[in-house]
C-alpha cells in the first residue's frame, strides 16, 4: 500500500480517537460484546480481526492465542499493544485491493505529467469519472490470506462502512484540496457516482471473499450515517434498514455501503443474529450500526473438524 495511503488511514484513526467519546458508552458496549463473542468462537483455527484499529471496539483480552489483526493504519497495532497490552500477529494491507490501484488512476487524471500541478479543469474529473468505472477492487492479499491460513472465525470491525470514506479521501488528495465534486447535491456529479459504484463494487468483492471463506463471521459496520439533530429511534427490527428508521421530521441520510444490501450477498448463508444500534458518534451525527453473525459453512465445519 501506497505510504500517502498508509498516513491518511493514520490521520483518520487519529481524527477517530480524538472525538468526543462521551456519549459512545451504550455503542461500545454493545460493540465489544458481540465482537468478543466472536474472538472467544473459534478455539483452535485463527481468528482473523479486520480493521482491527487501536482496539477500542475489541475485549483482545477475550481472544485466543492465534488471533491476527488486519488494519493498514501503520500505527494499529501499536495502538494496540498500548491499549491493550497484546501485541498479535498482523497484517498491514489494503482490504479492498484496489486502493492503489485507484490512487494511481486518480494521480494520473488529476496532474499534469510534466509538473505535477493540479488540472484545474472539469475535463479531468469527467475523465477519472469515466476511467474508475473501469476498476474492478479485488480483495486478492485477503483472499491469499484466508486461503493460507483457513480462518475459523473472521471479524469485520467496523471496516466496510470505511471503503468509500477512503476513496474519497484519495481522489480529494490527488486534486490537492480544489474539491473536484459537484457542490450542490441536486445537480448530477459523474465524479461522485463513478466513486460510489467502485466502492459498492469493492464492498460486494469483499463480502464475497468473506463468505468464500466459509469461515463463521461476526460483521459490524455502519449500515447507515443520519446528520443533523432530528430526534430519531429505531422501530421493530426488519430487513429492510430505511424502514426501521423513526423520525418526525425529514432526515438527511447517507448509505456509506453504497447500496450494497449486505443480506441479498450472503449467497443463502443467513445471519442467525442480525441486529442495529444507534451510535451517537458526534453532534450532529448519528450512525445506524448493523451487526451479523453468519455461522461457518458446513464444509467448513466438516474440515475443521478433519484437521
Ligand atoms: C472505524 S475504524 C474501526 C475501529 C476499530 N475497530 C477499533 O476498535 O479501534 C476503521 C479502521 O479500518 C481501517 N481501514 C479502513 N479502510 C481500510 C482498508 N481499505 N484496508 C485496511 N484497513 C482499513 C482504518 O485504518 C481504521 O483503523
Amino acid at each position: 500500500m501506497a505510504p500517502s495511503l498508509a498516513r491518511d488511514l493514520a490521520a483518520e484513526q487519529r481524527a477517530f480517537l480524538r472525538r468526543d467519546r462521551t456519549r459512545w458508552a451504550d455503542h461500545l458496549e454493545r460493540v465489544r460484546a458481540f465482537l468478543g463473542d466472536g474472538l472467544q468462537s473459534a478455539a483452535r483455527a485463527p481468528v482473523l480481526v479486520l480493521g482491527a484499529g487501536s482496539g477500542l471496539e475489541i475485549p483482545w483480552r477475550l481472544a485466543p492465542p492465534t488471533a491476527v489483526g488486519w488494519d493498514a493504519d501503520p500505527w494499529s497495532r501499536v495502538r494496540t499493544l498500548i491499549r491493550h497490552g497484546r501485541f498479535p500477529p498482523w497484517v498491514f494491507q489494503d482490504l479492498t485491493g484496489g486502493l492503489d490501484q485507484l490512487a494511481a488512476l486518480a494521480w494520473r487524471t488529476a496532474r499534469q505529467p510534466w509538473s505535477g500541478r493540479v488540472r484545474a479543469s472539469g475535463a479531468a474529473t469527467r475523465r477519472l469519472a469515466g476511467l474508475t468505472g473501469g476498476l474492478d477492487p479485488d480483495p486478492g492479499p485477503l483472499r491469499a490470506w484466508i486461503q493460507q491460513n483457513r480462518p475459523g472465525a473472521i471479524l469485520a470491525a467496523n471496516v466496510m462502512g470505511q471503503f468509500g470514506v477512503v476513496a474519497q479521501r484519495i481522489v480529494d488528495r490527488a486534486f490537492a484540496g480544489r474539491h473536484p465534486w459537484v457542490p450542490d447535491p441536486d445537480l448530477p456529479d459523474p465524479l461522485d457516482e463513478a466513486i460510489h459504484a467502485w466502492t459498492a463494487k469493492a464492498v460486494r468483492a469483499w463480502i464475497a471473499a468473506l463468505l468464500e471463506s466459509g469461515a463463521g463471521l461476526w460483521l459490524v459496520h455502519d449500515r447507515a450515517v443520519i446528520f443533523g439533530t432530528a430526534p430519531v429511534t429505531l422501530g421493530p427490527m426488519v430487513p429492510d434498514w430505511p424502514a426501521q428508521l423513526r423520525s418526525e421530521d425529514t432526515l438527511e441520510v447517507s448509505d456509506p455501503l453504497c447500496g450494497v444490501d449486505v443480506l441479498a450477498e450472503l449467497q443463502g448463508r443467513e445471519p442467525a443474529d442480525h441486529r442495529r444500534w444507534l451510535w451517537p458518534v458526534a453532534p450532529g451525527q448519528t450512525h445506524v450500526m448493523e451487526a451479523m453473525r453468519i455461522p461457518p459453512s458446513s464444509s467448513h465445519l466438516s474440515h475443521n473438524r478433519e484437521v
